[in-house]
């Protein structure tokens, strides 16, 4: 005999998981920005645009080059222009297990992993995090690359 609180319990798992998920993809625009970097440690871009009207932003980096992460790796990694050299600094000693970032560094909005040739990543954070016209820069902060490989960020 299958009771009534059974039936109920099972009801109620079964629609959890939806209610979870509509919302998810019902709450609003997802901006997405695909960005390369590669073995002459260039992005191949300068400047990104996003907005308006984003609820969350998605930054996907390919690294087209050869080389491996140790010797050529590259992320992307977004913060406030005024944050730019002290992030990148306190990336060089921070080391490549943890993608040459200071772990938990506040001034990080948002961050990919460091990857290797032929590697994508990506990272997905809420646009809510960022000021409409704002002034924001992005870079790769494995050691020396920053000079080189670094871009302008709008968020309109
Ligand atoms: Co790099």
């Amino acid at each position: 005999m299958i009771s009534r609180n059974y039936l109920l319990a099972a009801v109620f798992m079964a629609a959890a998981p939806l209610a979870a998920v509509v919302p998810a993809h019902a709450a609003g625009k997802l901006c997405q920005v695909q960005i390369t970097a590669n073995d002459l440690m260039q992005y191949d871009q300068k400047e990104i645009t996003v907005g308006p009207g984003c609820s969350q932003i998605e930054v996907t980096l390919t690294n087209v080059g050869k080389l491996p992460a140790a010797a050529m790796g590259h992320d992307w990694v977004l913060v406030k222009s005024v944050d730019l050299t002290a992030v990148a600094n306190d990336g060089l000693v921070a080391g490549l297990a943890n993608n040459y970032q200071k772990p938990g560094d506040p001034r990080i909005i948002a961050a990919t992993k460091i990857v290797g040739g032929g590697q994508s990543t990506s990272v997905t954070f809420p646009a809510s995090k960022l000021e409409k016209g704002g002034s924001y820069m992005y870079l790769c902060t494995f050691p020396g690359h920053y000079a080189l490989m670094k871009g302008v960020f709008n968020y309109r």
